[in-house]
């Protein structure tokens, strides 16, 4: 039922573990195809030794920090990790990240041989300030991503940055430049929380934002990639259920993929996403994800093409629990009274900015013309 043929691969499923420390080697790769992931990406791999900082990853259960860097095994090391990651069978998609065309050529063609079934690129790193700027740079991604398109024979895929003021001008320099696919968003430059008792950020430095906090961000980039560059785009931020990862098939997705879920819930998040989806299918008779893919995206419109006619919340008189104030406290036009048992909206109070239909955890309330 979730078969989805990705880039000319065929994946048993369009959830794709992503880049991270969680598959920082071949076991945890392996580890992540045998829990029915339908690919899985390496955690990014560089030309350089890497210094580890510590501690480097805070978590508050909803979403994360990190400011781990990348991989820290050395290239030539990745021929090893390559072939266990493959023994499990599955698609293995080899992260890379660097500062110069000609290492990432290197770095590509390297993995090519080592049996990586594609390239993804990672172009952003929100505690270096240099990879960020990078991440804005349409014209430095045009020249990398095109020395890796060619230096290798396998699909190259672009991870970018919601750090940057335009990602479709950064999308449209990757596709000019001949990658298959961009994924959409790497972590968002953020400090999760202060410890007021020792006036300490929780991590030392800015780091890399990810998991619930991100999915509205993740979610806005790949609708904005999608209307202005054709491409096709992997789904990014704040995915750990079916109906999150649905979302972003029905905003246009080919594929999506789960970072921090896995890392704070460990692998059986994998499955049970896969299960959730197919769940939602059943129940809403969709056969395939093919036929919803991009549903939602036609019903995205500019705010120039929105309605500007008057709208007004539609409750009037409905019985309601005693112990729930929600519309009347939530609504800052004053239009919603309580009546003894019942809640009326005064229409000529009512703007219909619509926040009560979304508080109301009856759903009794509804916006009409
Ligand atoms: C601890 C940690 C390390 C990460 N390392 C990498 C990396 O090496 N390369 C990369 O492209 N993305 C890396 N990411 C970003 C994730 O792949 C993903 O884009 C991001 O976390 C958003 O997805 P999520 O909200 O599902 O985690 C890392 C994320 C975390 C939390
Ligand atoms: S739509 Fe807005 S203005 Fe109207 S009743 Fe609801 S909260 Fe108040
Ligand atoms: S929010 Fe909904 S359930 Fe609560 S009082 Fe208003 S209409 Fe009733």
């Amino acid at each position: 039922m979730l078969k989805t043929d990705f880039l000319g691969m065929k994946l048993d499923n369009p959830l794709i573990v992503a880049a991270g420390p969680w598959h920082r080697d071949g076991e945890g790769l392996k580890a992540s195809i045998k829990a029915g992931a339908g690919a899985v990406v390496t955690e990014s791999i560089i030309s350089d030794t890497l210094l580890d900082v510590r501690p480097h990853i805070a978590s508050d259960g909803q979403g994360a920090q990190n400011i781990r860097l990348y991989s820290n095994i050395q290239i030539e090391g990745w021929e090893r990790e390559m072939r266990i990651a493959k023994s499990a069978g599955g698609v293995v998609i080899a992260s890379i990240s660097g500062h110069t065309p000609s290492e990432l050529a290197y770095l590509a063609s390297k993995l090519e041989k080592f049996g990586a079934d594609a390239i993804e690129l990672s172009v952003s790193n929100p505690m270096s300030e240099g990879l960020e700027v990078m991440a804005s740079h349409a014209e430095t991604i045009y020249e990398m991503t095109r020395a890796i398109v060619e230096s290798v024979n396998i699909p190259v895929i672009v991870k970018l940055s919601q750090n940057t003021t335009n990602i479709s001008k950064v999308a449209k320099a990757a596709r000019s430049a001949g990658c298959s696919c961009v994924s959409a968003i790497n972590t968002v430059r953020g400090i999760l929380q202060i410890d007021l008792e020792n006036a300490r950020p929780t991590l030392s430095s800015y780091g890399g934002i990810s998991g619930e906090y991100i999915r509205p961000l993740g979610l806005a980039s790949v609708a904005t990639i999608l209307q202005t560059v054709d491409v096709p785009v992997s789904g990014i931020g704040g995915i750990s259920t079916g109906r999150h990862a649905l979302e972003y098939i029905m905003l246009g997705a080919s594929t999506i993929q789960v970072g921090t879920a896995v890392m704070v819930g460990g692998r059986p998040v994998i499955g049970n996403i896969l299960k959730e989806m197919e769940s939602w299918m059943k129940d809403h008779k969709i056969k395939s994800p093919d036929e919803i893919r991009g549903k939602a995206l036609k019903n995205l419109k500019s705010f120039d093409e929105m309605k500007h006619e008057p709208a007004v919340s539609t409750v009037t008189g409905v019985a309601c629990r005693e112990d729930c104030e929600k519309c009347v406290t939530c609504c800052i036009y004053d239009a919603v009274v309580r009546d003894g048992g019942t809640v009326r909206v005064d229409r000529n109070r009512c703007m219909g900015c619509g926040l009560c239909t979304f508080l109301c955890p009856e759903n009794k309330l509804s916006l009409g013309w």
